[in-house]
């Protein structure tokens, strides 16, 4: 695809289809420049267009597809309006013939002209893969009539290309997105150095959790770790749970419903598409990416409930549920990375706990933290993106109910307040650093509840990726 900016310029420019706004109670002044109407034209509003929210009316003329694309009353018109108004709109482009649009804003702010094109290839998105009946979209030439400079249209176009490709990873069926495809994919990316730990190194470095998830694992469990950018800066580190399958093991899930632990790499996933995001726009930041990676499969030489593992730091945990496997791996992650790297900030992001969906639904992922200003960083950066979080606390009671009779920490410490145990494990892995934990289990993938619009496609979102490129470049 290729992007211009074309503000002043839109009568002369070529193309086969117009993106064209609307509130319900006022013709946006693009939309008036382009086509001299200041009102919805007669023959919209006898079919029913008013301009609501996410409306959108078709019209072929002069050769070009005129999209009327409703944004509701105007005092309620939001970021989060906007994508949804427009990403319904972009369905029109889809398996169409259509080979250019151009795209008018509401009130061209800097952010609609950023999200106009963010979500055009985010709405644009399937997961064809493993089809034989292809989506076919054709748009080549994309004209947004923006006062920003390209640059920044090119900039929302590589993070949206980077969400895509954490959507294509998260996506691989379980026996094809394994750890050694993650490998691979991290290694073809430009401007990473890339190690990876096996299991003998597992064994050396004493990365007890990683060790004992993987034991009945048949792929080669690995601990991958990408480094990004100048490595005189404190980096941020990121860490992201990549469990390819869950089938919780000993432990084992119920089988209904076992295919949507495939999804359970969305961590590391999100991780991955991070750390080409920063490489593909040249960052000027040292970022180092970690995930640990396996399946959690049973076995008869498989962990086991009663089990103690003893993690990278020292701390052992006993083992009550071997489905409660992230943290596990993650503690070796997290521990394993602030020894190494010293960083100024951790994030991990994780699918850990069915408790953070049923406190917080599919549409919005639980945010856990030793640092509020980091926190307030991330709540912040989130409001830029339809990525949505919401804090939950972690207080030190939640670090009494996993104390362990036997060992220093226990892997679950019940139902009640789930996701918050399951943070405050973690937290005995990052020691004194600022430190966020996202639990992504709802919004990974979209799942029954989700509201779903039109740049959410069926599978994994690549929640995570717009949120951290948000919060790398707040200024
Ligand atoms: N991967 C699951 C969490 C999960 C469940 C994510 C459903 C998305 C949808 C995780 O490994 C898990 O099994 N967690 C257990 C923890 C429990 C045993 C303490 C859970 O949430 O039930
Ligand atoms: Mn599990
Ligand atoms: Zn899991």
């Amino acid at each position: 695809m290729h992007f211009s900016a074309v503000k002043g310029n839109e009568k002369e420019t070529k193309t086969d289809s117009v993106v064209l706004p609307f509130f319900e109670d006022a013709v946006p002044e693009s939309t008036t420049r382009y086509t001299g109407w200041t009102k919805i034209p007669d023959y919209a509003g006898k079919a029913g267009f008013t301009g609501k929210a996410k409306q959108v009316f078709t019209l072929y003329e002069n050769g070009v597809l005129h999209i009327l694309t409703g944004l509701g009353k105007k005092a309620k018109y939001n970021l989060e309006t906007f994508r949804r108004a427009y990403s319904a709109s972009y369905s029109n482009l889809k398996n169409s013939t259509i080979e250019s649009v151009m795209i008018l804003l509401p009130e061209d702010r800097t952010e609609e002209a950023f999200d106009s094109v963010y979500t055009l290839k985010l709405s644009l998105y399937s997961f064809d893969t493993f089809r034989e009946s292809k989506d076919e979209n054709k748009v080549k030439e994309v004209a947004v009539s923006t006062k920003e400079d390209v640059s920044l249209l090119d900039t929302a176009s590589a993070v949206a290309d980077a969400t895509n490709f954490t959507r294509d990873v998260a996506n691989m069926p379980p026996s094809r997105g394994t750890p050694s495809l993650f490998e691979e994919k991290a290694r073809g990316i430009n401007g990473l150095t890339v190690t990876s730990l096996g299991r003998e190194d597992f064994l050396k470095l004493g990365m007890g959790g990683i060790e004992g998830v993987s034991r009945a694992a048949t792929e080669p469990a690995k601990m991958v770790i990408m480094e990004y950018g100048p490595k005189d800066q404190k980096p941020l580190l990121l860490v992201g749970k990549g469990i390819t399958f869950d089938s919780g093991g000993i432990s084992i899930k119920p089988s209904e419903g076992m295919d949507q632990m495939k999804f359970d790499k969305c961590g590391a996933s999100a991780v991955l598409g991070i750390m080409k995001l920063v490489s593909d726009i040249k960052l000027n930041r040292h970022v180092v990416g970690i995930m640990p990676l396996t399946e959690n499969l049973p076995g008869g030489n498989a962990y086991k409930p009663g089990d103690i593992l003893k993690h990278y730091n020292g701390k052992t945990s006993e083992i009550l549920s071997t489905d409660a496997e992230g943290r596990l791996v993650l503690a070796d992650g997290l521990s394993y990375g602030v020894d190494k790297y010293d960083p100024y900030a951790v994030i991990d992001f994780a699918t850990l706990t069915g408790a953070c969906v049923i406190a917080l639904g599919n549409n919005i992922a639980g945010l856990m933290g030793n640092n509020e200003e980091l926190v307030s960083e991330l709540k912040n950066a989130s409001s830029k993106t339809w990525e949505n979080i919401w804090q939950l606390p972690l207080d030190e009671d939640f670090m009494d109910q996993i104390k362990s009779k036997v060992a220093d920490i226990k892997n679950t410490g019940g139902r009640p307040g789930g996701a918050q145990t399951a943070g405050a494990f973690l937290r005995n892995f990052v020691g004194e650093k600022p430190w966020a934990h996202l639990d992504i289990a709802g919004t990974a993938w979209t799942q029954d509840k989700t509201v779903k619009s039109g740049y959410l496609p069926d599978g994994a979102t690549g929640f995570g990726v717009r949120l951290i490129y948000e919060y790398l470049t707040a200024s």
